[in-house]
């Protein structure tokens, strides 16, 4: 079988990609970065001589241990009036959003704040990302969303200033051109995808994460490695076809030498240091150097493209309510580790030594089959990740066929990319290989 790779081109103009193309917010990174959010907004253009008012969305917890204080006095010692909601939902659905869109329209009107920032894990700030471009653009959630579930409206506006701060060191959000909802009634998530909805800074301070529990902390951890690594090996961008024009060229453009780069640092960042971040959360050093791996899998991973296991994770999170972070850990050794090792076993084989598998004395395929063993090891090692899909959300064999069925029906944005055909027959096979990791 193979692979319709094209993506916009008309048939005389079908030839492989030339050009890659990386796009970032500004990045600020380190130990009390919080100190220079103030810096940050006036460097975007917030004056504070104009009496800027701004917007903190967050959720409560964040409210409760104090670290929301601690950043909207960052913001008033810089001259800036700032009002808080802290209503973001876990997993956020398209109502969540409409209520802080509602929040703004009523306390500001239609042209809403003078700057947002949002402060929190993926889903705080996803739900900042969304309600600045939709109060720049108008309308509501649904009018930006792919259809059938909206109307498939293009954003054309980014808004003002938007700073980014997670409290995670996972989803890559705060860098990211994306923002996903659940839709509740429908069991599925729909993002909006745009680069009007990317933010113009990340600000990424290490000292925000020592209050993670452990089992957050492996589980976010476990989706920024999923990233590094189906970044890594994911197909090449000149593997894809050629976009007519740079307009149409897709989100996840395929891994160049530059994701690549991205890829083994966060590798080795995320895998030496998940251990003592999940079993020693107040170690600074161990959160600082899994903050930089997420930014790093991100950069990576969402400019490349994440690949099979995250096109799995999207049908069993929309049935099973599963944390995104979890259901990664569970798919990628039978998928990005397991099933994707034969596209390219010498790739594979970096990515075991990278995990620090010893790989001396055996055959290519087999050493490739290490990089699966080591990560499974490592997965036991922290305690916090379930064994497979059946721990994870009681997933049994008969529920394999709608799984992969959803899997290759609905997410060949994803698959596109894979280095490996995927056929529905396949995706049953991987399912089935994913509901026991270990015993
Ligand atoms: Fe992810």
């Amino acid at each position: 079988m193979s692979y319709d790779r094209s993506v916009s081109a008309p048939e005389h103009e079908l030839g492989p990609e030339t050009v890659w193309h990386l796009q970032m917010p500004q990045i600020r990174f380190g130990r009390d970065a919080v100190e220079e959010l103030g810096f940050q907004l006036a460097d975007l253009g917030v004056d504070s001589d104009d009496d800027p008012h701004g917007l903190l969305v967050t959720d409560e917890g964040l409210v409760e241990v104090g670290h929301v204080d601690r950043v909207t006095d960052h913001i008033a010692d810089a001259g800036y009036d700032v009002t808080v909601w802290d209503g973001a939902e876990r997993e956020p659905s398209i109502e969540n959003v409409d209520s802080c869109l509602e929040f703004v329209r009523e306390n500001e009107g239609e042209d809403g704040y003078d700057f947002y920032v949002g402060f929190g894990g993926g889903s705080c700030i996803d739900v900042a990302k969304a309600t600045r471009a939709i109060v720049a653009n108008g309308g509501q959630v649904l009018d930006y969303v792919a259809e059938p579930t909206g109307e498939g409206e293009a954003l054309t506006e980014s808004g003002p200033p938007l700073v980014l701060m997670p409290t995670t060191a996972g989803t890559g959000a705060e860098i990211s051109p994306v923002a996903i909802f659940s839709v509740e009634e429908k069991e599925i998530k729909e993002g909006i995808s745009s680069n009007h909805i990317r933010a113009d800074a990340a600000v990424l301070d290490p000292t925000f994460t020592t209050t993670l529990p452990p089992d957050i902390t492996g589980k976010t951890a476990m989706d920024a490695l999923g990233h590094a690594i189906e970044g890594y090996t994911t197909h090449p961008f000149d593997g894809l076809l050629r976009a007519s024009d740079p307009q149409a060229r897709p989100v996840y453009a395929g891994r160049t030498e530059l994701t690549e780069m991205f890829s083994e640092k966060a590798i080795e960042l995320l895998s030496g240091n998940v251990r003592t971040a999940v079993h020693n959360g107040d170690d600074l050093e161990a959160r600082s150097a899994m903050l930089k791996g997420a930014l790093f899998g991100a950069i990576a991973g969402l400019t490349a493209g994440a690949s099979l296991a995250h096109a799995m994770a999207y049908p069993v999170g929309n049935r099973y309510h599963t944390y995104h972070g979890e259901t990664i850990a569970v798919l990628t050794p039978a998928s990005t580790l397991g099933y994707n090792a034969a596209s390219d076993p010498e790739r594979f084989v970096r990515v075991a030594e990278m995990l620090g598998a010893d790989t001396g004395g055996l055959s290519t395929r087999d050493a490739a089959d290490r990089a699966r063993q080591e990560y499974v090891r490592l997965q036991q090692d922290l305690n916090v990740i379930p064994s497979g899909l059946t721990e994870l959300a009681d997933i049994t064999e008969g529920d394999v066929d709608w799984l992969a069925r959803q899997t290759v029906e609905t997410q060949q944005r994803l698959l596109r990319c894979n280095p490996r055909p995927v056929t529905e027959d396949d995706a049953k096979a991987i399912f089935r290989d994913a509901l026991h990791n270990w015993e």
